[in-house]
C-alpha cells in the first residue's frame, strides 16, 4: 500500500512535470531547430523554393507544378509520400512510419488577380498570384521537412507532412479528409502569414479563430407582365426586396448580440426591361459565424425566411448553398488542450514575449474541417520588420513575403511535430505506469 502511494505520488508529480515543462524533450540531443533553419543551406534552400512557386502561381486543384516541385524535393530529401491526394495533393511520411502521427498542413493555391509588385521574381502568369502566402506556407513545410528527416532518429512515431490543394474557398481540405489519409492522426498543426504581425512573433487564441463561411443563392419566382398592370402579375422584385429586409432580421432580432454574425447580400439579379415585371429575380450573398450551432442555425433561418417571406408576396423560392462548389467551411476553432501546448513550444523557441493573443476573424480558413475529426490548432507567423517597410495584407495585389520569417515557421513546425510526439509518448508511459501499477 505505501509502495503504491509513493508510485502514484510519483506518476503525478510526473504529470505535474509534463504540464509545466516548457518543451517536452524526447532527447536533450535535439538541437535548437532556429538555430538550423537559419542556416543557409535550409534558409536558402527554403528562399529558392519559395520564390520559384511565387513566379508561377497555380489556383485551386490546378497545382501541379508546384505539386511537382514539392515531390522533387521530397524526392531529395529520402521522404516517402502518397500522391495524388485529392487531385494535386502530396502527403509526406518522415519517422517510424508507425503511431503516434502528427500532422502539419500548408496549403498550396493562389488567386485569380494581377500582381502588382516590380520585383525579379513577380507572377509569370497574367491574372494569377500568390497572394496570401501559400507559396511560403509550402517552403516552410519543406523547410521543416529538411531538418526533421536529419532528426528522423530523434523521434517515435511519425510525422505526416499535408501538401493540401485549393485552400481559397474550394474546399481541399475536405478532399484530404476523405481520401482518409489523416485517420489515426493525433493532431495537426497549420499556420499563416500575418502581414501585419512583427517578424519573429507569433499570435493565435484558444478557441474560435476564423468565422464559419457559408454561401446561398436563392430564386424568387413570380409571374411576368406589364408593368402597367401589375394586378395581372405576381412581382417578384418586390418579393425579393422584402427577402432581404427580413433576412437582415435575423441577425438583428434573433442572434445574441454578443455573439458576431454576418449576413451580407450581395447578388440580386432580375429583369431588365423598364415597363415589364419579371418572372424571377435571383439573389444570393454569404453568411459568417463563430460557432458551428449559430452558422447552422442561421442557414436553417436563411432557408425558411427566404422561402416564407416571398409567400407572402405570392412567390415561390428555392433556396440553394451551393455546398458542390463552395463547400461550407464551418469556424475555426482552436483546441484548448493544443493552445497551452503551443504556448510552451513557441515560447521557449521564440521568448515568451513574442507569443501574443488575436482577435477573432471574419474571414475564414478550411483548416476547420480537419479540426471538426482531429484535435487541430492555427496559427499567425508575423513577417512585418517596419523599419523596413509596411507590408500590405493579404489579397493585395501589393501583397509581399518577407523571407526572414521562412525559418520561424520551419522551426515552429519542427518544433510542433517533435515536442508532441515525446509529449504523446511520455504520456502512454505514465498511463501505461499507472495501469501496471495498478494491476
Ligand atoms: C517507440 O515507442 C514504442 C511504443 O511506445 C516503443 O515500444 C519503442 O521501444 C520505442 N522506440 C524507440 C526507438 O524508442
Ligand atoms: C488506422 O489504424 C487502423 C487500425 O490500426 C488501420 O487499420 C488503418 O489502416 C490505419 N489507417 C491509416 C490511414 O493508417
Ligand atoms: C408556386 O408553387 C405552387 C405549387 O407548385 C404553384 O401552384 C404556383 O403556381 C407557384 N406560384 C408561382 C408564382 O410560381
Ligand atoms: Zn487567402
Ligand atoms: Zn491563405
Amino acid at each position: 500500500m505505501a509502495l503504491f502511494s509513493r508510485v502514484n505520488l510519483f506518476i503525478i508529480i510526473f504529470k505535474y512535470l509534463l504540464t509545466i515543462t516548457p518543451i517536452f524533450s524526447y532527447s536533450n540531443e535535439v538541437p535548437n531547430f532556429l538555430d538550423l533553419a537559419k542556416e543557409p543551406q535550409v534558409f536558402e534552400w527554403m528562399v529558392d523554393i519559395r520564390r520559384k512557386i511565387h513566379e508561377n502561381p497555380e489556383l485551386g486543384y490546378e497545382e501541379f507544378e508546384t505539386s511537382k516541385l514539392i515531390r522533387a524535393k521530397l524526392d531529395e530529401l529520402g521522404i516517402p509520400y502518397k500522391h495524388p491526394v485529392a487531385v494535386t495533393g502530396v502527403i509526406g511520411y518522415i519517422g517510424t512510419g508507425l503511431p503516434p502521427f502528427v500532422a502539419l498542413r500548408a496549403d498550396m493555391d493562389a488567386l485569380l488577380m494581377q500582381e502588382l509588385v516590380e520585383w525579379e521574381h513577380k507572377s509569370k502568369v497574367p491574372g494569377k498570384m500568390h497572394a496570401c502566402g501559400h507559396d511560403a506556407h509550402v517552403s516552410m513545410l519543406l523547410g521543416a521537412a529538411k531538418i526533421l528527416k536529419d532528426h528522423e532518429k530523434y523521434f517515435n512515431g511519425t510525422v505526416v507532412l499535408v501538401f493540401q490543394p485549393a485552400e481559397e474557398g474550394a474546399g481541399g481540405a475536405k478532399k484530404i479528409l476523405d481520401a482518409g489519409v489523416l485517420e489515426n492522426v493525433s493532431a495537426i498543426f497549420g499556420l499563416h502569414m500575418h502581414a501585419n504581425l512583427p517578424l519573429g512573433e507569433v499570435a493565435s487564441r484558444s478557441g474560435p479563430l476564423f468565422a464559419g463561411s457559408g454561401f446561398f443563392e436563392a430564386i424568387i419566382s413570380g409571374k411576368g407582365g406589364h408593368a402597367a398592370l401589375p394586378h395581372h402579375s405576381i412581382d417578384p422584385t418586390l418579393a425579393a426586396s422584402n427577402v432581404i429586409l427580413s433576412l437582415q432580421h435575423i441577425i438583428s432580432r434573433e442572434s445574441d448580440p454578443l455573439d458576431p454574425l454576418v449576413l451580407s447580400v450581395t447578388k440580386f439579379q432580375g429583369g431588365a426591361a423598364l415597363n415589364v415585371i419579371p418572372d424571377s429575380v435571383t439573389i444570393g450573398g454569404t453568411f459568417r459565424a463563430f460557432s458551428k450551432k449559430s452558422f447552422m442555425q442561421m442557414r436553417h433561418r436563411i432557408e425558411q425566411v427566404i422561402i416564407a417571406q416571398a409567400g407572402v408576396y405570392r412567390c415561390n423560392a428555392t433556396v440553394s448553398f451551393l455546398e458542390e462548389e463552395k463547400p461550407l467551411i464551418p469556424p475555426t476553432v482552436n483546441n484548448g488542450d493544443l493552445h497551452d501546448y503551443f504556448q510552451s513550444v513557441a515560447k521557449s523557441l521564440l521568448g515568451a514575449d513574442k507569443v501574443k493573443g488575436v482577435e477573432l476573424i471574419m474571414g475564414s480558413e478550411d483548416f476547420a474541417l480537419y479540426q471538426e475529426v482531429v484535435p487541430g490548432y492555427m496559427f499567425f507567423l508575423g513577417m512585418e520588420d517596419i523599419s523596413v517597410e509596411h507590408l500590405a495584407m493579404a489579397h493585395s495585389p501589393y501583397y509581399k513575403v518577407n523571407e526572414d520569417s521562412l525559418p520561424y515557421g520551419a522551426a515552429l513546425h519542427a518544433s510542433l511535430a517533435v515536442n508532441y510526439l515525446a509529449k504523446l509518448h511520455q504520456e502512454v508511459a505514465a498511463v501505461e505506469e499507472k495501469y501496471h501499477d495498478e494491476l
